[in-house]
């Protein structure tokens, strides 16, 4: 297997999946249409529905469930990066390579876009069909979306990292790992539950996978701490310093550049262990997930 060629397939595979999902661009609100689908076709790695697709295939999925839930986690991710870049919130003018939302559309409509998306990832999983015999899957699969994406995670995480501007000194790394573990790891964490649920994982399944999204997320926002200081707009698509224009507290800033980098490593090792273990446990196996846990600890955008 030929890990660059498979990534680029999936990638193309995933964007093929969204499309089928876009909202129409007509009518008096065409213009927050427009946006959500700029915002959405930007690019992007499209890792969250990459996830939850392969853990899917790991437990050897059959609903078709899987195909609006893999777009309305990239819309949730989506929006939260519009809202992210708002003026009121990072400021920052690239995403994905492209002008931020409300670069091009204006912060009303930013806004707005970023609500549309939202609201419109659970109108897609709630107008797919949805037979009978998958109504709890469908339903505990909502249940984890929702809850991820809140105050209980995103939400929560995004929060309390704008409170923590400007008061670095009294931010310790209990308080940091709460920031990353809500703001980054629970959407990860939500794609490979819901890859396991949608799949007909036990419950016992599906906490594993949660503690290794929890691990690989937290590595995943050190990485995007350590890119912010070490990479460029060309490579990352997205402007660097951010996190110094705002007064962050990163990971780097707490413990520096090859402690993260040392961490980043750590964690992730730790996630592709417990995979490891459940592979051998039930005689699973998915050898393309199992590189692309490992591919994340050195990615460069
Ligand atoms: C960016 O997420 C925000 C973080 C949680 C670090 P990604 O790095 O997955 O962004 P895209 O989707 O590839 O643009
Ligand atoms: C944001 O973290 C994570 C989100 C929930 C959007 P960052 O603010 O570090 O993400 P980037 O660097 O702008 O992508
Ligand atoms: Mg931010
Ligand atoms: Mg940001
Ligand atoms: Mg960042």
């Amino acid at each position: 297997m030929n890990f660059k060629t498979e990534l680029e397939n999936r990638i193309l595979y995933l964007e093929e999946n969204l499309k089928r999902y876009l909202p129409e661009e007509a009518g008096y609100s065409r213009t927050v249409r427009e946006a959500m689908n700029y915002s959405l076709l930007a690019g992007g790695k499209r890792i969250r529905p990459m996830l939850m697709f392969e853990v899917y295939q790991l437990f050897q999925g059959t609903s078709e469930l899987i195909y609006p839930f893999m777009a309305a986690i990239e819309m949730i991710h989506t929006y939260s990066l519009v809202h992210d870049d708002l003026p009121s919130m990072d400021n920052d003018l690239y995403r994905r390579g492209k002008k931020t939302t409300h670069a091009v559309f204006g912060e009303g409509m930013a806004v707005l876009a970023g609500d549309g998306l939202l609201n419109y990832a659970f109108e897609t999983v709630l107008k797919a069909k949805i037979d009978t015999d998958e109504m709890g899957i469908c339903l505990c699969s909502l249940n984890v979306l929702a809850k991820k994406a809140g105050i209980d995670g995103m939400i929560g995480g995004q929060t309390a990292d704008i409170l923590a501007e400007n008061i670095g000194d009294s931010v310790d790394l209990e308080h940091l790992l709460f920031i990353h573990k809500n703001k980054t790891a629970a959407l990860i964490e939500a794609s490979m539950m819901i890859g396991a649920i949608l799949a007909g994982a036990t419950d016992d399944e599906v906490n594993k996978m949660e503690q290794i999204a929890n691990k690989i997320g937290i590595a995943f926002q050190i990485q995007d701490d350590i890119l912010d200081i070490t990479s460029t707009l060309e490579v990352l698509g997205k402007e660097t310093g951010s996190d110094d224009k705002n007064n962050k507290v990163t990971y780097v800033t707490l413990n520096g550049l090859e402690n993260s980098k040392l961490q980043v490593k750590k964690l992730s090792d730790e996630g592709i262990d417990i995979l490891k273990s459940i592979e051998t446990h039930n005689g699973y196996n998915n050898l393309f997930l199992n590189e692309l846990l490992c591919s994340m600890i050195a990615r460069e955008k």
